[in-house]
């Protein structure tokens, strides 16, 4: 049977990508995921019933449910999205980051070589080891410095980011050494629909609707290069299909923005989606804070290798993207209000220092317009 084995299914782009691989039938799923805070099984609803999702409650580094997960479902290929993802979090506590993304990877290699290497030989010569990992193992780019390729130097500047480059060189090194049939992805920020509102434009949203501040760190004018979520996806399953073994491929959509304008045009998002009078016009919630430590001044990605040797492009521009991101979240008052929860308040209060509302409105510079 055609099976993937997805870990980190019901987060944010791990979730997208199980819908999108059970929507268009492309593979029977097995989901691994531990259910952190992250993790939300309301992302799943569209499958409840479907046979060919399974989903498990585990953790990666759980060698012998990882072993005899691989040994009962057989699965072609393992994508790997299971990590602690918040840069943020890795600054205030590092320990889970190492133990998930470094620990966790280094385990799940261990098993996926054992269950590998014992494979008949047209199925290990099929099998595919999916690792998705971020630009920002890259460090932080010029102003005018050409954009990320794969061959950039590593040069991770968060617990973060460090932590996904360690996962990317025990990758690297289980091909090198052992031959196991490892791709890489490297990616740039995503947006879309059920992302956890900890990450700067789910946070806007739902702060933006609330009423309360918009936090925007520092000057406000740090660079990223936005992902809509689905076209991420619909690249995974490119890589994963026709992708070279071996390889790394970065993967973004070409949509460089400084936070100022993602802020802004979120902003005038809001005013003509939820035009309530009390908390339009939107800006005017807009709040500079303390900037976060060592925080990276640009990534960029160069997405020419993916485009050229599998003719991957994104399909969303950053307009329409957006404008369906806001209205899946003015849609899902049901799912927004679940995360909101007392951890996720908790986190909020501890970070931007506030009540449970939003951030604390402690502007360390005036907003400008
Ligand atoms: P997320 O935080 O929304 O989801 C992570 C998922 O992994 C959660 O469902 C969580 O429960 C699960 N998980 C955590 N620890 C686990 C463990 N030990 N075992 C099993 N499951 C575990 O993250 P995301 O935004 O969906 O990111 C997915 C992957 O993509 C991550 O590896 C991240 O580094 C990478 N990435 C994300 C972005 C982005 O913009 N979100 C950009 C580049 C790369
Ligand atoms: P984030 O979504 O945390 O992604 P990453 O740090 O992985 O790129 O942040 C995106 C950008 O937005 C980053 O430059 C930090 C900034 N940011 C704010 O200005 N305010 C916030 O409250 C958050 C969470 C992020």
């Amino acid at each position: 049977m055609n099976t993937i084995l997805v870990t980190g299914g019901a987060g944010f782009i791990g979730s997208t990508f199980v819908l999108l691989t059970r929507q268009q039938g492309l593979a029977r799923v097995v989901n691994l995921d531990l259910l952190t805070y992250a993790g939300n099984l309301m992302n799943l609803e569209a499958l409840s019933g479907d046979p060919d999702h399974l989903f498990t409650v585990g953790d990666i580094g759980d060698r012998p449910l990882v072993q005899a997960m691989l040994e009962r479902y057989r699965p072609r290929a393992v994508v790997n999205f299971a990590a602690e993802s918040h840069v943020d979090r890795s600054i205030d506590g590092p320990e889970d980051f190492i133990q998930t993304n470094v620990v966790g990877t280094f385990h799940l290699l261990e098993e996926c070589r054992r269950y590998w290497q014992a494979l008949p030989a047209a199925q290990r010569e099929r099998f595919r080891l999916l690792h998705v990992s971020t630009d920002e193992v890259y460090g932080s780019l010029a102003p005018d410095a050409p954009a990320f390729t794969e061959n950039h130097p590593y040069a991770p500047n968060s617990p973060y980011s460090a932590s996904k480059a360690a996962s990317d060189h025990l990758v690297r090194a289980y091909h090198h050494t052992h031959g196991l049939p490892t791709i890489t992805t490297n990616c740039s920020n995503n947006y879309g629909p059920r992302q956890f509102p900890e990450k700067l434009i789910p946070l806007l949203i739902v702060n933006g609707c609330k009423g309360a501040p918009l936090p925007i760190y520092g000057d406000g004018l740090n660079v990223r290069d936005w992902l809509y979520v689905e076209d991420h996806c619909q690249a995974l399953h490119t890589v994963l299909d026709r992708g070279r073994v071996g390889e790394v491929y970065n993967i973004g959509g070409n949509c460089e923005r400084s936070n100022l304008e993602i802020v802004r045009t979120v902003c005038r998002l809001l005013d003509q989606l939820d035009p309530a009078p009390a908390r339009t016009p939107h800006e005017a919630l807009i709040t500079f804070v303390k900037d976060r430590p060592g925080h990276d001044r640009r990534y960029a990605i160069d997405a020419g290798k993916i485009q050229r040797e599998l003719g991957w492009r994104p399909r969303e521009t950053f307009a329409t993207g957006l404008n369906q991101t806001i209205r899946w979240y003015l849609d899902n008052p049901c799912w927004l209000e679940a995360v909101q929860n007392g951890s996720y308040r908790d986190w909020i209060e501890r970070h931007y220092g506030t009540n449970s509302a939003g951030p604390a409105a402690t502007p360390t510079a005036p907003v400008r317009s």
